[in-house]
């Protein structure tokens, strides 16, 4: 159903998630531009850690509120959530492999490629229709940025990137 009045809110949730997706971008191209094996070892760890998080609020806080106004769109979300189980084993192969091995460079390649095609999707598709059926973009960007901080907390002093999982999702956003 279309309220017809979610313009006001378009900011938040929306340019939230694509501002996380312009900085792994950045990250991406840093890497590539980066000639010591140091500097590659940090940037990678840093792509990890933001997709890993990325991927988080919108399992738990975008789909759902997405799937909660548009279950006819079932199919496309349930497309992004395969996608991001592809990401995860893409991470993997990099948190196994390190600057020292020959699978290194071309995992973190692998992974550009897809996160482009998978955040082509999001932006082209995903959030118009999210935007368009009058998703709560205000709450719904409350809620990822409750739970951001959360899971930065938690990956804080891990070596592993990944963030852990919540115990409970939030299903209504009462700051
Ligand atoms: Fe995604
Ligand atoms: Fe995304």
């Amino acid at each position: 159903m279309d309220t017809g009045t979610s313009e006001v809110t378009f900011e938040n949730a929306i340019s939230m998630l694509k501002a996380d997706h312009r900085k792994v971008e950045s990250l991406f191209k840093e890497f590539d531009g980066a000639n010591d094996e140091a500097t590659q070892q940090r940037v990678a760890r840093e792509i990890v850690q933001e997709l890993t998080v990325h991927a988080e609020l919108e399992e738990q806080v975008f789909y759902p509120a997405m799937q909660a106004k548009l279950p006819e769109e079932n199919a496309l979300l349930m497309e992004a959530v395969l996608e991001h189980g592809s990401l995860k084993m893409m991470i993997s192969q990099i948190e196994e492999t390190g600057p020292g091995d020959a699978l290194f460079k071309p995992a973190v390649k692998v992974l550009k490629e897809y996160v482009q095609h998978h955040v082509k999707e999001e932006e082209n598709e995903l959030m118009p229709k999210a935007s368009r059926a009058g998703v709560d973009l205000e709450a719904v960007g409350q809620e990822m940025a409750e739970l951001k901080q959360e899971l930065l907390g938690k990956a804080n002093g891990s070596s592993q990137a990944a963030a852990p999982r919540r115990d409970q999702p939030r299903a209504g956003a009462n700051r």
